[in-house]
């Protein structure tokens, strides 16, 4: 072990060595397992940006550098190169799928595309507005009690059948939960589609309309579901990973993974930036205004679609976002305010010292929404994209945890700052 990477905490004049961990990449950790054991201090860090919490084969970031790599292989070139089902068989499996599994895969898929025809019912019963990532949840965990559930050590084929289910299955939940939304009839899966044109055929065929998914459209439904694919240990990857550590089933751990990612300042965010530039143009606010109220620390309001934990540059996902979208609006000339008004906020920004100085830049969310909003999806619908692309990440992260010999139930620890013992208060002595 070379000296840089040894260390040694020392606590009350004690000192404890700290064994070193490496990764592929050079990112190097201290292994603080036996730290309570040894020092009886424990570490605290509310949002975990110091921690890593397992060892992953799967992605890797370098957020400095904004560089991010599937199993090795560049986001960009799997983009340009690779559809979405392809990435999927990547991330779940190690490897890029040779031609006959990658047929094989995509008629799995397809095999296993219909839902129960009981589960049909249950979306009828949801209320009027009701927000389609609150149906995706619990439809997902519903799965549990229609398919057999899977065992938590289940053999290879069980675990193969569950994950194929959950991928063919969540595009047919997603699309139906936007049909009931707006009261249209269901449209079934296709043999004869691809996954992602099944996807947009599901989404906007109707009894009367004679739609055509446009092969533009299906290839750009691919990238941006390659977009979304994985990226390692973030908020909704966690919350899975926890779930997953109790030992609950595939089902329950990637609902806990939707709810997770709806939030604004995860995969909630592509629905908030179209929210916030719609309110922009209601307002009439200046980019000034606007990023004046972004750098109020008594104003909550942030600029959503910026910043993010790991990137210190420009995130790769929003470089690509931002090429897409500006196509797709040439192809499909939409006259688009609210493109205008993205478009010179990120300029603005990024000249601006509160925002350079902290090194806050568009993320993957700032112009996905955009795109899905020339694509004729809902705003509430957003962060449904976001999880039908993320799943074979969940999946890939839930198969790795079950092989990993370091993994244990996730339960941290706190520093309790409420009062000491004191004695109990009868109720006629209370005030
Ligand atoms: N607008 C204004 N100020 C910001 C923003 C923003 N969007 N993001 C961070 N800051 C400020 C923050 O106030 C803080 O300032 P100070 O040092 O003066 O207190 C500084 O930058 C560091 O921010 P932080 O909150 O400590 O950073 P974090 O790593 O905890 O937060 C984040 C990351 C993504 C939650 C945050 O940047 C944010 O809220 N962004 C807007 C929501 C968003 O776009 N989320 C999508 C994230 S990417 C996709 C995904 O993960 O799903």
């Amino acid at each position: 072990m070379t000296a840089e990477k040894q260390a040694e905490l020392r606590v009350a004049g004690e000192g404890y060595p700290l064994k070193a961990l490496e990764g592929t990449m050079g990112d190097l950790a201290l292994d603080i397992r036996d730290l309570r054991a040894q020092s009886g201090r424990v570490a605290y860090d509310p949002g975990m940006a110091n921690v890593a919490s397992c060892r992953s084969a799967i992605t890797f970031v370098d957020g400095e550098k904004g560089i991010l790599l599937h199993r090795g292989y560049a986001l960009e070139d799997l983009i340009e190169n690779c559809n979405f089902t392809e990435v999927a068989y990547l991330l779940i499996h190690g490897a890029l799928p040779p031609e006959e599994k990658r047929k094989k895969f995509s008629a799995l898929l397809n095999l296993h595309s219909m839902l129960h025809e009981d589960m049909r019912s249950f979306f009828g019963n949801y209320p009027e507005g009701a927000h389609p990532m609150a149906v995706l949840s619990a439809m997902v965990v519903s799965l549990s009690s229609f398919y057999p559930e899977l065992r938590h050590n289940g053999v290879k084929e069980e675990v193969d059948i569950t994950v194929t289910r959950l991928l063919s299955k969540l595009r047919t939940i997603a699309a139906f939960s936007y049909k009931k939304s707006i009261g249209e009839p269901y449209i079934y899966p296709s043999h004869k589609y691809s996954y992602c044109e099944n996807f947009l055929n599901m989404m906007f065929r109707s009894p009367v309309s004679r739609y055509k998914a446009e092969p533009e459209d299906v290839a750009l439904m691919n990238k941006l579901l390659i977009l979304h694919a994985d990226h390692e240990q973030n908020a909704s990857t966690t919350a899975m990973r926890m779930v997953g550590s109790t030992g609950a089933n595939l089902y329950a751990c990637i609902s806990a993974g939707i709810c997770a990612l709806w939030g604004p300042l995860h995969g909630g965010a592509n629905q908030a930036v179209v929210e916030m530039l719609e309110g922009i143009i209601e307002e009439g606010l200046t980019p000034e205004q606007v990023l004046a109220r972004a750098k109020n620390k008594q104003d909550p309001f942030r600029l959503m679609g910026f910043g993010h934990r790991i990137y210190k540059t420009y995130d790769p996902r929003a470089k690509i976002a931002k090429r897409l979208c500006t196509e797709l609006l040439q192809r499909r000339p939409i006259n688009d305010k609210l493109f205008d008004v993205a478009l010179e906020l990120e300029e603005r920004a990024l000249a601006d010292e509160y925002f350079r100085e902290r090194n806050l830049y568009p993320n993957v969310d700032y112009y996905t929404g955009l795109i899905y909003r020339a694509l004729g999806f809902p705003t509430e619908m957003y962060p449904v994209l976001f999880a039908l692309g993320r799943l074979p990440g969940w999946i890939a992260h839930w198969l790795e945890m079950r092989q990993d010999p370091d993994q244990k139930l996730m339960r941290p620890r706190q520093i309790y700052v409420g009062p000491e013992r004191r004695e109990f208060a009868p109720v006629e002595t209370r005030e």
